[in-house]
């Protein structure tokens, strides 16, 4: 049954011209019919180097709103309305302009987890694998970071000749889990290595081996001589790195570290938008594309 789904989207992509973007915290099934897989940053071009009309994103809105932003000739896609990411719709433009009147030196940094609305108000765009280095390379000293708390704690820890400035904001998903979830976790597993992403609130990113994006856990979990893990990310991880390294032993550090959104996309509805009959097409007008671009561009060129 999965597979006669698989094989029929197969060949409406090519039939369509589709490209399929999905990120890492997609459900098996989905990750191997896309065409890239990836986190945030390594999603974020990747449309531009294919040469298909259309794109389907399957993930959450910000991101397809990022595929948009770098690829405006192409049609992209959506498959479902309301998948969107709590924290990137945490802050409106009104209460940007606030900030910003409040810190009129700072230079704002937004992670990419933001509306592209938004990003035409900020200078400088990150993800969470690309934000210390971006941060270190950045001539200004005063950064406003928006609207992640734990992953600016994060980066100002490891930057600290920078002044960074954040707002009470983060990931529900990550933000759930507490220091009884890493002792309990560390109790039941004392042998294994603790990974976690910095979008977890300080006090549990602390108890780590290692803090790093979704691409950073799963390198260090490759090149590890450790035998097991506990993830502090998102479930799916664990799951993709248990059929990738069966000889290693993974476990979650909660089993409630699931993001509802990324999980709303299913086979289905990914064949459903390559038949026409469901999915949103993100449109955005040219002026805000051009604006929110910018901190792109130079996220972009900083990362370099
Ligand atoms: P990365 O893909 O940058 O690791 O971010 C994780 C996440 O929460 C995506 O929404
Ligand atoms: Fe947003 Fe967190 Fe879900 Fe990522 S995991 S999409 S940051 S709510």
């Amino acid at each position: 049954m999965i597979a006669d789904i698989q094989n029929e989207i197969l060949k409406l992509k090519k039939e369509k011209d589709f490209c399929i973007l999905a990120h890492c915290y997609q459900t098996p099934d989905i990750l191997e019919i896309a065409d890239f897989t990836g986190d945030s940053f390594a999603l974020s071009t990747k449309a531009t180097s294919v040469s298909n009309k259309n794109v389907l994103m399957c993930g959450v809105r910000f991101m397809a709103e990022t595929v948009k932003i770098f690829s405006p000739e192409k049609n992209v896609y959506l498959s479902k309305s309301d998948a969107g990411c709590p924290m990137a719709e945490l802050l409106d433009v009104d209460m940007l302009r606030q900030l910003k009147e409040t810190y009129p030196e700072h230079t704002v940094v937004a992670y990419v987890n933001t509306t592209a609305e938004l990003k035409t108000l900020c200078d400088v765009c990150v993800t969470s694998s690309s934000a210390v280095q971006i941060i270190k390379n950045m001539p200004e000293n005063k950064i406003l970071f928006i609207p992640d708390c734990n992953l600016g704690n994060f980066v100002q820890k490891q930057v600290p000749e920078k002044e960074i400035v954040t707002i009470h904001g983060g990931c529900p998903t990550h933000a759930r889990m507490t220091v009884k979830d890493v002792e309990k976790a560390k109790a039941a597993h004392p042998e294994a290595k603790f990974l976690v992403h910095p979008e977890c609130i300080p006090e549990v990113t602390a108890m780590a081996d290692y803090a790093g994006s979704t691409t950073g856990i799963m390198d260090y979990a490759e090149k590890s001589e450790a035998k097991s893990f506990i993830i502090g990310t998102e479930n799916s991880i664990v799951q993709h790195l248990q059929l990738a390294y069966p000889d290693k032993l993974f476990y979650p550090l909660s089993k409630d570290c699931v993001c509802h959104n990324m999980k709303l996309t299913t086979l289905v509805d990914v064949l459903n938008v390559l038949k026409g009959t469901d999915g949103e097409e993100i449109t955005m007008d040219e002026e805000m594309r051009l604006k929110a671009k910018r901190c792109m561009d130079r996220m972009l060129e900083l990362g370099k």
